[in-house]
């Protein structure tokens, strides 16, 4: 617990809030998709309880996958880990962040390939527990996504999820969206679900830090409303 109140000790805070960085990683080839517009209305709902937020899309460059040196040699892996390549730049992101929100379409049952590669790339930051004696994960506030048009998406949601939660990641209650509809703006359910994790993701956060935050989810369709219209104007001018 004392640890979480030193990784959190570091946050800019602007009068009494805690000013707590949230990443939304999009794990979506299809940039501005379903899953990019559910992560973009949970980041937004963040902003609105005054996190700073980045969005990191998965597929800007290449991930490699995890060669597990982990199994040769526990002190073999560590943060940074030993690629140069994107999946650093994210790495090191997720490092600095507070909260972090995982968006993943749901691929045949599961998350996609490159949300796959960044979860075990993860273990570099979880390992470092056998190296400095605690989790580089240990403390910060997670939640995720998963869109599809069939079914999956509790196999996806517990893949992100579990591996995070098994890594040190705190889980808010609530703290997963997800749609199998046909329009995901129909979805009201998701849409609702959504905003709460940012929500959620923030409240936590600040409750950790000491101070006064919501953990309960909050059923406000006028919100919900307004944060998909600033979304989508959002989205018209990328
Ligand atoms: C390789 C592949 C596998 C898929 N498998 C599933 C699946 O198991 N369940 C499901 O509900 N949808 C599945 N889909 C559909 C996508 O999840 C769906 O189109 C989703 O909206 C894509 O998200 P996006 O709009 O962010 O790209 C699959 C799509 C692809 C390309």
């Amino acid at each position: 617990m004392l640890r979480v109140y030193l990784c959190l000790s570091d946050i800019d805070q602007r009068g009494d809030r805690v000013m707590a960085k949230v990443v939304g990683i999009l794990g979506s080839p299809r940039r501005y998709g379903d899953t990019q517009l559910l992560l973009r209305l949970a980041l937004r709902a963040a902003e609105h309880d005054g996190c700073q937020t980045e969005l990191i899309w998965l597929y800007e460059e290449e991930i490699k996958p995890c060669l597990g040196c982990v199994s040769e040699d526990v002190k073999a892996c560590r943060f940074p880990c030993i690629f140069e390549d994107y999946g650093k730049l994210i790495l090191q992101k997720i490092r600095e962040a507070e909260g972090i929100i995982l968006a993943s379409p749901i691929y045949w049952y599961n998350v996609s390939g490159p949300m796959k590669n960044l979860l075990d790339r993860l273990t570099c930051l979880e390992n470092m527990a056998h190296i400095e004696g605690y989790s580089y994960l240990e403390g910060k506030v997670a939640a995720a996504i998963a869109v599809g048009k069939d079914t999956g998406a509790m196999m996806a949601i517990s893949s992100m999820l579990l591996s995070l939660n098994s890594m040190g990641a705190i889980l808010p209650a609530w703290a997963m969206a997800y749609s199998q509809a046909a329009d995901v703006l129909k979805d009201e359910e998701a849409l609702m679900d959504a905003v709460n994790v940012g929500l959620l993701v923030s409240g936590l956060i600040r409750r950790l830090a000491g101070q006064e935050g919501r953990i309960m989810y909050l059923y406000d369709p006028k919100l919900c409303r307004q944060l998909l219209r600033e979304v989508l104007l959002e989205r018209k001018k990328d």
